[in-house]
């Protein structure tokens, strides 16, 4: 790409909707603010960037992201402080993530002063949208979608990076009880389950829908070959509190490498928290839980931040998890949130 950031065009939109937003009352990834971004590959470089009314867009139906799921994304969050000034919280390890799942997916790395450069403007523009407080932040969601041609299954030429942004409070309405999984897998060594790939995602649809047809609103990832290690949930990476001691699964091809799950794992150091980074085997947890050592669970993501979780169920048998006064994922959460607002300093 030959264009600098200052190139990028932007349209601004006639009017704005903020006025008709509940920001009390949101859900989840539902309402998307008055502009997004979209820059187009094709010919083998970028073109310029351009910033335009928020608005669907044509696209060839044998386009390569409808037939062979071409697609990846980040999630990343834009906070307000008590100055009214915007930060966002590690874009850098957002971007670096999002081309390492470009280059996964056979599609080119997006160039810094776009992704980067190009959000700050676009938030910039929507600055109105963050709100302070109450967990309020803007969801970011970047993303990039394969709209070269053609059915034949090789990778498409061209592409379209978007930014589109969301008014967000949190994205769980209420205790979130999951299953272990015992048959369905989110991912295998060698695969994309370490990318941010769109499938990874929709292939987790259809056991999710069963688990909550049962009660259970996420399912806790196994290890694909033998279903024993505890691996992720849907949408975030999981901690499992025993004793005193907190242990996540460490990264691999098969589980992402969340940003969240690294600060929380710093956070909770810091803290004077044991943390192990091992695998913790399914019959561990069971023990664990029958004999009282289990104290918490809980999930960490940008959509969910640190989410406690209220029992588990494995083989059928349901297993509720104790009420903590000491939780570490409340001082995990305060102190997370806390740096994230500008609330509490980041020395870390
Ligand atoms: C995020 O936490 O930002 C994610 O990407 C998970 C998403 C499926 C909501």
């Amino acid at each position: 790409m030959n264009n600098t950031i200052s190139d990028i065009k932007i349209t601004k939109c006639q009017s704005s909707k903020i006025n008709e937003v509940d920001f009390e009352n949101l859900v989840f990834g539902n309402i998307f603010t008055d502009h997004m971004l979209l820059c187009d590959y094709k010919d083998g470089v970028w073109q310029q960037p351009e910033i335009v009314p928020y608005a669907p867009f044509l696209m060839d139906p044998s386009s390569k992201v409808f037939h062979y799921g071409q697609a990846i994304f980040e999630g990343m969050k834009a906070y307000k402080d008590a100055h009214d000034d915007i930060w966002l919280f590690r874009p850098d390890q957002n971007f670096d993530r999002f081309n390492k799942s470009a280059t996964r997916l056979a599609m080119p790395e997006v160039p810094e002063e776009v992704f980067i450069g190009g959000l700050k403007q676009l938030i910039q523009l929507e600055k109105d949208w963050v709100k302070h407080g109450n967990g309020s932040a803007l969801y970011i969601r970047p993303f990039m979608i394969a709209t070269g041609h053609g059915v034949i299954a090789a990778p498409s030429t061209e592409y379209r990076f978007m930014i589109i942004l969301s008014p967000a409070k949190s994205y769980y309405s209420g205790e979130v009880k999951v299953i272990i999984a015992e048959h369905f897998s989110r991912a295998a060594n060698g695969g994309i389950g370490a990318a941010k790939a769109a499938g990874n995602y929709s292939g987790q649809f259809y056991p999710t829908k069963l688990a909550n047809e049962e009660g259970f609103q996420q399912i806790i990832w196994t290890d694909d070959a033998t279903h024993t290690k505890l691996e992720e949930a849907g949408t975030m990476n999981v901690f499992f509190r025993i004793n005193d001691v907190l242990y996540t699964a460490p990264t691999s091809e098969r589980i992402l490498d969340g940003v969240t799950r690294k600060s929380v794992i710093d956070l909770a150091k810091r803290e004077g928290i044991q943390v192990e980074v091992r695998s913790v085997l399914v019959d561990e947890l069971v023990q664990a839980a029958k004999d009282g050592s289990l104290k918490e669970i809980f999930g960490a993501g940008t959509a969910a931040v640190i989410n406690p979780i209220a029992g588990f169920s494995y083989k059928g048998e349901y297993f509720e998890l104790p009420k903590m006064e000491n939780s570490f994922a409340q001082e995990i959460k305060t102190k997370l949130t806390g740096i994230q607002t500008k609330e509490l300093e980041d020395t870390f």
